[in-house]
């Protein structure tokens, strides 16, 4: 059910949201109710019950049976209330409906990547049809990640060696931001990626489309797509500016200095072993950050990536995106 914002999160977008939300605000409003409650009563009698030299005060019964019944009851009833909501919302959130369209989720250090059943693959944008609901099946390569889309109110863990499961079901097109929650290293706040929900007309389109991605355009044009799809655009620029990996800009056919002090041409099968195998020569004054992208990308792909780096060595075609 759609729900406005509020200070806290972003309208809800997906069949859970509305629960989600309603029980929060509950949990809320009656904890700042219960608060006020106690702070103010609490303030009021300091002040009526204060010590006095008043001879012959008395401060009244030491117990009152009713007032003792009442405190126990109500917050008792309050939490019946709280546990039982909870635990049904639980259970919808838990339960992958049977018709269910299963995308396998793999976080890494900094980025995600989705494959779906037709074979396609993706970095960082996750695309689904609306009103169709999306099992995530989710695993990481390396430490805890945290799959967060704050519009469908869903989060949850992405662990190494076990898979982790969360669905949703998104009830409007557009795009949402999806984050990483879990500290997972330096690149943890770049760890940045979308939630594309487009109609399901769209969505077979797409699907279509990005499995045969390379038809009809060239190996360049097709590198520059995937250097943004492919998250290389996270830590490579394309302008020379300076970011967590060397940049592409003017660097195809230069020798670069190793950071063991040796020096590598770059040429097309240095390129080639950097995507597959990035730590095994990595640029003097760089981290070893790099994940290696051995069976995220298909060697078309690699080769297209390749043809991308190669256009950038002369300025006119420097292409910033
Ligand atoms: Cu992955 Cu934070």
């Amino acid at each position: 059910m759609d729900t406005t914002g509020t200070i806290f999160l972003p309208p809800g977008q997906s069949t859970i949201s509305g629960e989600v939300d309603a029980l929060f605000n509950f949990i809320l409003f009656a904890s700042i109710l219960l608060f006020l409650l106690v702070v103010i009563l609490s303030g009021y009698f300091v002040f009526r019950y204060r010590r006095r030299t008043v001879p012959g005060t008395t401060y009244g019964k030491d117990h009152n049976v009713k007032l003792e019944i009442a405190w126990t009851v109500i917050p008792t009833i309050l939490i019946i209330i709280v546990f039982i909501w909870g635990f049904r919302t639980f259970l919808k959130m838990r339960v992958v409906p049977k018709d269910a369209i299963e995308i396998k989720v793999t976080g890494q250090k900094w980025f995600w990547s989705f494959d779906y059943p037709e074979g396609v693959n993706t970095v960082n944008e996750l695309v689904v049809p609306v009103d169709k609901p999306v099992k995530l099946l989710m695993s990481s390569k390396d430490v805890i990640h945290s799959f967060f889309v704050p519009n469908f109110r869903i989060k949850m863990d992405v662990l190494p060696n076990r898979y982790s499961i969360t669905w949703f079901e998104a009830t409007s097109a557009g795009e949402y931001n999806l984050f990483c929650t879990e500290f997972c290293g330096t690149g943890h706040s770049e760890m940045i990626g979308r939630v594309k929900v487009v109609s399901e007309k769209e969505y077979g389109e797409w699907l279509e489309a990005t499995a045969i991605p390379a038809e009809g355009i060239s190996p360049v044009e097709y590198g520059a797509r995937l250097y943004q799809s492919k998250a290389c655009i996270t830590c490579h620029s394309v302008d020379g500016s300076l970011n967590t990996g060397p940049t592409f800009y003017k660097k195809f056919g230069e020798q670069e200095m190793m950071a063991d002090g040796s020096s590598v041409k770059v040429d097309e099968n240095y390129l080639r072993e950097s995507i597959l195998n990035p730590n095994a020569r990595v640029v003097a004054g760089y981290a070893p950050v790099m994940p290696t992208y051995q069976g995220i990308l298909k060697d078309r792909e690699i080769d297209a990536l390749i043809a991308f780096i190669k256009s950038l060595k002369e300025d006119t075609t420097a292409n910033d995106e």
